[in-house]
């Protein structure tokens, strides 16, 4: 671990000094070579400045063995990312996770003519999409000299936090609404040694307490209004198009729930775009939980009117009722003709139910992405010779219990169920478990 002295050294590091920082609201850009996570002029959310005034080709991003491009699936598309030092960088070889093609998910989605496939963020180090977005937030909090690193989370960021910061020698410090996240994610969040503060309210109470705090304390807010956030997660787009031959699908579908993951989307696809990598858009769809659906509300309402609700879903991970990028992610669906939807929790589960049992797996936050494209094939939106992608945020074991909760529960709503059966320990009774496993 960095003395003191060295991160104060770090702090001024001139490299930094070309890390440029753009207000989404006012316009006006500031250097990006400290912890800023609003506009100083006016308190509007941040872009990370890109040089998109020059042509790129799939060539920039060749895996060259032994190098951070090499192993990262983040670090690959650096051309496209803040240019960070590379002595700064804290990567756990994030990325680089599979795309499924299933036909018995496309059938399930109703794309009768079309494909799906779905993106599995849940094979990254920490089991969810969070690492991309964290390793870029660490390597810039590393390179600025940052004490201390923290986060409000539903448990996937502060999970991944913990293990970066980790990685980095950095303490982290993470706040939770206490009871309302998975025991998963809680549990590696404390195994990996970061400070875990519970507290009595929701995860919107959490975030904005946290933010009061940044304004006091110099603490390095990590969550995804601080601009680096959104820059790895941008590379979940290029990682996609480069599998697809830089190809676009017809819709790109992710669940939402702070929006931060939104807003990166429509910013890879915007700058896939004018360095032209690709010559049109695919359609994004943000499919929220019905008891937290303030995004589809203003979505629905033309986005004229905005309320921020109490949400509540199974779904813990997307229980956000005031998304904090919820402007960002408006022009990532504006950008991209896309569309903005809410599913029950039943369909979350039965959604999730087929992705499992696919031997896929995602936990249910993950889930909405499919349950949200069956709903809009049914409802003419989304034609079903579509080619579309789901992005699964987070692995099968982040949310044991809703698992237990589906499937041991006597819940007639859970047409998927499959109850473990007990039998005596002997051979007949096995046989008839056989017998009725191989013949129904
Ligand atoms: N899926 C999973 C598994 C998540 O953990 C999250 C967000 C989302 C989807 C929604 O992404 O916020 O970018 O719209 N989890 C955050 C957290 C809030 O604290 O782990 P978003």
């Amino acid at each position: 671990m960095s003395s003191v002295r060295e991160r104060d050294a770090a702090a001024h590091d001139t490299r930094l000094s070309a890390l440029q920082v753009i207000c989404m609201s006012c316009g006006r850009t500031t250097t990006g070579d400290h912890a800023l996570t609003t506009c100083p002029h006016c308190g509007g959310l941040l872009d990370a400045v890109i040089d998109l005034d020059r042509t790129l080709t799939p060539e920039a991003f060749a895996r060259v063995p032994g190098s951070l491009a090499g192993q990262s699936g983040v670090w690959r598309y650096a051309p496209l990312l803040p240019a960070l030092p590379a002595d700064k960088i804290i990567s756990r070889q994030e990325g680089n996770t599979p795309l499924y093609w299933d036909e018995r998910l496309a059938a399930y989605a109703g794309l009768t003519g079309g494909r799906f496939g779905v993106k599995h963020e849940g094979h990254n180090p920490t089991g969810s999409f969070k690492d991309r977005g964290m390793t870029v937030a660490l390597s810039h909090a590393n390179a600025v000299g940052a004490r201390v690193i923290a986060c409000a989370s539903t448990g996937n960021t502060s999970a991944s936090l913990a293990s970066y910061a980790a990685t980095a020698g950095i303490p982290a410090i993470v706040l939770i609404p206490e009871g309302k996240i998975s025991i998963s994610k809680l549990s590696q969040t404390i195994a990996y040694g970061a400070t875990v503060v519970q507290i009595d309210g929701d995860f919107d109470r959490a975030l904005k307490l946290l933010r009061e705090l940044t304004d006091v304390y110099d603490v390095y807010l990590a969550n995804s209004v601080n601009p680096y956030r959104p820059e790895g997660q941008k590379t979940i787009v290029f990682e996609l198009l480069d599998q697809l031959g830089w190809q676009i699908p017809d819709v790109i579908s992710l669940p939402g729930g702070n929006l931060g993951n939104t807003a990166a989307f429509g910013k890879a696809l915007s700058e896939a775009f004018q360095v032209g990598l690709i010559s049109k858009m695919p359609r994004l769809v943000t499919v929220q939980a019905a008891g937290a659906a303030p995004f589809a509300a203003y979505y629905e309402s033309g986005f004229d009117h905005y309320e921020a609700v109490h949400a509540e879903t199974v779904a813990s991970a997307i229980k956000i009722g005031d998304p904090a990028s919820i402007e960002r992610a408006r022009r990532s669906i504006e950008l991209t003709g896309g569309i903005v939807t809410a599913v029950s929790d039943n369909e979350i589960l039965e959604a999730k139910a087929m992705i499992d049992r696919a031997g896929i797996g995602c936990e249910p936050a993950s889930a909405a992405s499919l349950a949200g494209i069956r709903k809009l094939v049914r409802d003419g939106e989304i034609e079903a010779d579509a080619t579309v992608v789901g992005v699964l945020t987070g692995n099968v074991l982040k949310d044991t219990d809703a698992i237990a909760a589906y499937h041991l529960k006597d819940e007639p709503r859970h047409e998927f169920a499959n109850r473990p059966v007990s039998v005596p320990a002997d051979l007949d009774a096995l046989k008839k478990v056989l017998d009725d496993a191989v013949h129904g």
